[in-house]
């Protein structure tokens, strides 16, 4: 399925390998020997590492069919990218989103063509709804949180986001040695996990980090089985402010993960500031909030002398770093911006 991933999305129109940059500058006060940082920001004009997912989902599920309606679920990045594969295939596409859904990311979704409905409440019961609209007029569902009886799809989007190692394997030739990913409902993570097993010569150690507000990997990997978790207020990084994984990726984290650390909000809107103002790197980077959580949890752990020995970081490592966004919601990355240079 890698594979097939690969050859599809390698085939699109636009197609490009995303940038492997080095944060250099964080790295003079750090010592490793090199952070590398995955600029998601410039996939595919959609500005996020999702373009690669629900996107080849529902290339596959289509089959070359036009006939055919699509409809997801969404918190937005997942929702964007099934609506512009749906319009790259000229397919009809109905999103479902909470009331949570901020208008900007509702805009983003519309300019592909689909079809918007909002849902009174979280982003359960928008899912809810995306069923039972969908049961009801046969509309092919294509979610990326995988249960149960749902896999197949959920595997697809996994798959898709693998090419992002695909191609790092192609852009450097330094052994990675620690990736910190960021973990919503562990989908990213694992379709990381999965690349690294296919493309890389050398296993390196898997940091999976969460919001502390949505800690649902690390709760359930201290239970040792998969957590629902409460989730008292969202954390500023939307996209990760999951309160349960998704089945495969519980299935691939917990055998595969090396450790689980979670971060506050509090030095996201600083940090995107710092990739935007040249403090880390030689480069101006444009990177959300969900692309912040690895550079604060990589700062944090390596200045506590302890875990940076725990962890086997010295200045040997090459740290690979995943920049998962851009600026897909503007108006509050413009708002985080402000903010963190204040
Ligand atoms: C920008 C961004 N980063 C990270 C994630 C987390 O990915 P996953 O839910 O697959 O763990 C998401 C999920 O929506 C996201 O939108």
């Amino acid at each position: 399925m890698l594979s097939k991933a690969y050859h599809s999305i390698s085939k699109w129109k636009n197609y490009k390998a995303t940038p492997l940059l080095s944060l250099d500058t964080l790295n003079q006060n750090l010592n490793f020997n090199k952070i590398f940082y995955k600029d998601e920001s410039k996939r595919f004009h959609l500005k996020s590492f999702k373009a690669l997912g629900g996107a080849f989902a529902v290339e596959k599920i289509s089959k070359g069919k036009k006939n055919i309606i699509i409809s997801s679920a969404t918190a937005g990045n997942h929702g964007r990218s099934v609506a512009w594969g749906a319009k790259r295939l000229d397919l009809k596409c109905k999103i479902f989103v909470s009331q949570y859904v901020s208008k900007t990311r509702v805009h983003e979704i519309e300019k592909f063509g689909a079809e918007v409905i909002r849902v009174k409440g979280n982003y359960e019961d928008s899912l809810k709804e995306c069923k039972k609209q969908s049961k009801k007029n046969n509309w092919k569902i294509v979610q990326d949180v995988s249960t149960k009886d749902y896999k197949y799809i959920p595997q697809l989007t996994m798959a898709g986001y693998s090419i992002m190692i695909k191609e790092i394997s192609k852009q450097t030739n330094h052994y990675i040695t620690h990736i910190f990913v960021q973990a919503g409902v562990g989908g990213l993570a694992a379709g990381v996990v999965a690349g690294v097993a296919k493309y890389f010569k050398r296993i390196p150690k898997i940091i999976v980090v969460e919001p502390d507000r949505a800690d649902c990997v690390l709760q359930s990997v201290k239970a040792n089985k998969l957590k629902k978790i409460k989730i008292k207020k969202e954390s500023i990084m939307g996209g990760m402010s999951c309160n349960e994984m998704s089945l495969i990726p519980w299935q691939i984290l917990k055998k595969t993960s090396n450790y689980c650390v979670s971060i506050s909000d509090k030095n996201v809107s600083k940090t995107v500031a710092m990739l935007k103002d040249k403090k880390l790197s030689k480069t101006s980077i444009i990177g959300g909030e969900c692309a912040t959580p690895g550079i604060i949890a990589l700062v944090a752990l390596s200045n506590n002398i302890k875990v940076r020995k725990l962890l086997g970081l010295d200045k040997n490592s090459n740290i690979l770093l995943i920049g998962c966004e851009g600026n897909a919601d503007i108006k509050l990355y413009k708002q985080l911006l402000s903010r963190g240079r204040k």
